[in-house]
């Protein structure tokens, strides 16, 4: 067992929190992941009208009694807009979810201070995935209940400071009375033993629950990622101020070809297009889509259910942490 302020925050077994990921955190995976003791996740952005939305999130209740996470994005982007953020974040607070995580701009700057009373006053803990000390600070101050610190080894959109998880992780606890959870390069028990002896409460790993039996991802996808290294991965869309590391395939190639030439947003755009990277989970095409992977992708080497993917990387977790003090007390 491992005891931290997230477990006693959220009433849950292990510190292990499922990331925010777009067309796959739905509520059959997520309930999988809470039931299993760790905290899953409902991807707003997956649904694009409130009654979709609020059906997900009772759905998931129907699924799990145990706590879950919303991930809130408030990025650019061409099909979600500022009503769409206010409009989740309320829901959350109707439906009273456990926690929000929110990546890209803060509750307060996007959507108001107002929300984030709501958010308070309805319980619902909030949580800022952030890559920078001056983000976490600001979260800090808004009233935020928790980071995540996400270096850039992450799947998805890490800040463009580019500062790797080792470091962020301990600088933000530096600066924040807070809980951190380390995000990024996060995967199995010795990376979460690692975390934790940097001050992390938790960790948040995305890239190593897909590659479980309950992801709904089609096999050849979680194949593929049992073959791939951790230099196999690329930022790509630098030039369009949406830095994203995906996995290298021949999609993202063409997006880098076209980046390194000066081609603009139009000429990108439809090579990144929700449609394509639904249609590659769906049908296993491992070169259609920019795949959003982190650089943990490394030590992905099998495909444990959920349950024994948690039980795993907190005992292997523990083990790590006896095996290295045993080495100081020799
Ligand atoms: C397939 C996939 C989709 C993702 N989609 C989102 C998203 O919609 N919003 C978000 O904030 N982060 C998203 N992320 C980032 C994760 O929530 C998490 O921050 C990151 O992947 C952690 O690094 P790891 O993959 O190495 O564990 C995504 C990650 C992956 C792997």
């Amino acid at each position: 067992m491992i005891k931290t302020a997230i477990t006693e925050m959220f009433g849950i077994e292990y510190p292990i929190i499922c990331g925010a990921m777009m067309w796959l955190c739905k509520p059959e995976f997520c309930a999988a992941i809470s039931n299993a003791g760790g905290m899953g996740n409902v991807t707003a952005a997956n649904y694009e009208t409130e009654e979709a939305f609020r059906s997900a999130i009772q759905q998931t209740r129907k699924l799990t009694d145990k706590p879950f996470m919303v991930g809130v994005t408030i990025l650019p982007s061409v099909r979600i807009t500022a009503e769409h953020y206010k409009m989740y974040l309320r829901v959350c607070a109707e439906e009273q979810v456990a926690g929000v995580e929110v990546s890209g701009a803060p509750v307060d700057k996007a959507c108001g201070m107002e929300f984030i009373e709501m958010l308070k006053k309805a319980g619902v803990r909030l949580f800022h995935k952030v890559g920078s000390v001056r983000h976490a600070v600001h979260a800090e101050k808004a009233g935020y209940d928790g980071i995540y610190a996400a270096g850039i080894e992450e799947g998805g959109h890490p800040l463009n400071d580019d500062v790797t998880s080792m470091v962020l992780t301990p600088r933000i606890v530096e600066e924040v009375k807070l809980p951190v959870v380390t995000v990024g390069g996060m995967v199995n028990g010795k990376t979460m033993a690692a975390a934790m002896m940097l001050g992390a409460q938790g960790v948040m790993m995305a890239t190593r629950f897909m590659a479980t039996k309950e992801c709904m991802i089609h096999n050849n996808i979680k194949e593929e990622l049992k073959k791939r290294q951790e230099y196999e991965t690329a930022l790509i869309c630098k030039s369009i101020h949406l830095q994203a590391r995906a996995l290298r395939n021949r999609n993202v190639d063409a997006v880098l070809e076209v980046e390194a030439r000066g081609g603009g947003f139009e000429e990108i755009l439809p090579l990144i297009t929700g449609d394509r990277i639904s249609k590659a989970w769906e049908t296993g095409d491992v070169d259609l889509a920019p795949m959003m992977v982190g650089q943990s992708v490394g030590l992905v080497h099998d495909i444990p259910t959920v349950k024994e993917l948690l039980a795993r990387t907190v005992r292997e977790a523990v083990d790590q942490v006896r095996a290295v003090s045993a080495k100081i007390n020799a």
